[in-house]
């Protein structure tokens, strides 16, 4: 089967979250069951300066104002198509964001244009490649099916969108749709109208042939009006449509046994070298180097992920004997609040605002404790970092989290299955109740070994997953044969 994915961001290109990760990866891992995947990516200035040897394609004179090319190229093992629009995608700043932390003013027509495209390969556009399924992923490429129902071309070919996060809609005023080639009966109840405005989002919803979620969990949760963030109506009118599939990790860029990022790199039979890691995390983060737990988190520092509750434990934290490293960037009231806590106790507390790829490793293999109280979490990917890397996550049970960590109740602790602790609901004052647990195990060496060692072994490559979507597309395909009759 050919897929062509559509995505705003892919790693190692560009990154700014878990959906990079999944893009990433998850071509590899369908690789295995007979999927081929070329991925459509916006040509920003950082993936250009990591290419090389990109070839045209396809040249638009006029894409929707300016010229533009389809580029394809490989980067590792990844098969990319590459829109080279530079009046929409060279610019500084990050795939969302400018310079100053804002929208780019036009995110309403750098990703419709993505979307168009995407359709347009759908429909022919690259003669000697046509998919059999399109895949898009969050409000940003789910236009793509809309532009698709407009197409004569692509119509029949069946799409699969993905919620990562239905947080972010994509809604802008009805005035734009008359700007980026779609007709006025697209702004429709059953199409991209919502609440006087139309998202995007809404609209890959009502036009997908099947949507996913990424862990079944969050599939049960978005038809819900507690986490349905005013799409609960329209996913749940598409019952049949709306499945779950929970995301893989890449066990090859996430492996302590190999990762290069590591002073020590170890396996579940060498977890004493993790000490090594621990004493470089500290050094890193300048805080004593005495007996006591790390607690850390690595995290967008935002509602969504509970980043305020993590100021609010700091202090604990460092009371009852134990250090908390924040690796993060996000809202101001925030950060400012984790960079009071640290600020108080220097020693104990160390905040990093930022991105940076190689110290999330390093966290994950010098921590003791991964905490993640998120609000919500569609699937949630550092927990199961933190797993592989032998670091207890702490986490709400919410989403994701609910069904990848197994609470350390005393029935899973002597069947001999828990990996972690879970609280619920997502309240600071339930996260210091799992913080005393986590400690209170951590000074049991048994148990907080087993804990280790069970982590250690669970399984979140991408197998499982992967079979999942290569079921799910190979079940679209018919339609298709059936539509086109
Ligand atoms: P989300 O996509 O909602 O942010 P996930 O847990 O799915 O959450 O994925 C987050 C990804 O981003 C992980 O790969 C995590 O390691 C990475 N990440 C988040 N914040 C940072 C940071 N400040 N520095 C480095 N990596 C980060
Ligand atoms: C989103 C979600 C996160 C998920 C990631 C990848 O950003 O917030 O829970 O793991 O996408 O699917």
């Amino acid at each position: 089967m050919k897929i062509l994915s559509v995505t705003s961001e892919i790693f190692p290109l560009i990154k700014t979250g878990g959906l990079a990760d999944v893009t990433g990866s998850l071509p590899k891992a369908l690789a295995g069951y007979n999927c081929y995947t070329r991925t459509l990516v916006p040509g920003y200035p950082t993936l250009f300066a990591k290419l090389t040897g990109a070839q045209q394609v396809h040249f638009f004179p006029d894409l929707f104002g300016a010229p533009a090319s389809l580029l394809e190229a490989r980067y590792e093992q990844l098969d990319l198509l590459i829109l080279d629009a530079p009046a929409l995608y060279n610019r500084p700043g990050g795939p969302y964001l400018d310079e100053t932390g804002h929208d780019h003013v036009d995110n309403w027509k750098r990703f419709a244009v993505l979307s168009y495209v995407a359709s347009a390969i759908a429909g022919g556009l690259i003669r000697a490649w046509s998919p059999d399924v399109v895949h898009t992923h969050d409000w940003q490429t789910a236009l793509t099916s809309v532009y698709m129902k407009y197409s004569t071309n692509a119509r029949n070919v069946p799409s699969v969108l993905t919620i990562h996060n239905l947080a972010f809609q994509g809604q802008f005023p009805t005035s734009v749709v008359s700007q980026i080639g779609l007709p006025p009966e697209a702004v429709s109840l059953d199409c991209l109208e919502y609440y006087g405005d139309i998202s995007y989002l809404k609209g890959g919803i009502r036009t997908a042939t099947a949507i996913t979620t990424v862990s079944p969990t969050y599939a049960r949760e978005v038809i819900s009006p507690e986490l349905g963030m005013g799409m609960a109506g329209a996913l749940g009118s598409r019952p049949r449509a709306l499945t779950g599939i929970v995301n893989g990790i890449d066990t090859e860029i996430w492996n302590p046994a190999t990762d290069a990022h590591l002073p020590a790199t170890y396996d579940h039979k060498s977890i004493r070298l993790r000490s090594r890691n621990r004493a470089k995390l500290l050094e890193t983060f300048r805080l004593d180097n005495g007996p006591g737990p790390i607690f850390a988190a690595v995290t967008r520092l935002t509602w969504q992920k509970g980043g305020d509750m993590l100021a609010e434990v700091a202090e604990e934290i460092s009371q009852l004997g134990g250090r908390l490293i924040v690796l993060g960037k996000g809202e101001e009231h925030i950060e400012t609040a984790l960079l009071a806590a640290a600020g108080r106790h220097p020693d104990r507390i160390g905040v990093r605002i930022g991105y940076d790829e190689v110290t999330a490793h390093l966290i994950h293999g010098g921590a003791d404790v991964v905490i993640q109280p998120s609000r919500f979490e569609p699937c949630g990917l550092t927990q199961l970092y933190a797993l592989r890397y032998g670091a207890v996550p702490v986490v709400s049970r919410t989403g994701g989290l609910s069904e990848t960590i197994i609470d350390a109740n005393d029935a899973a602790i002597s069947a001999r299955v828990a990996t972690g602790f879970q609280f619920h609901p997502a309240t600071s004052e339930n996260l210091r109740l799992s913080i005393h647990r986590a400690f209170a195990a951590y000074h049991d060496p048994k148990k907080w070994a087993r804990l280790q060692n069970q982590g250690m072994k669970a399984n979140f490559s991408w197998e499982r997953s992967a079979e999942q979507y290569a079921a799910l597309y190979a079940q679209l395909i018919p339609d298709r044969r059936m539509m086109a009759i």
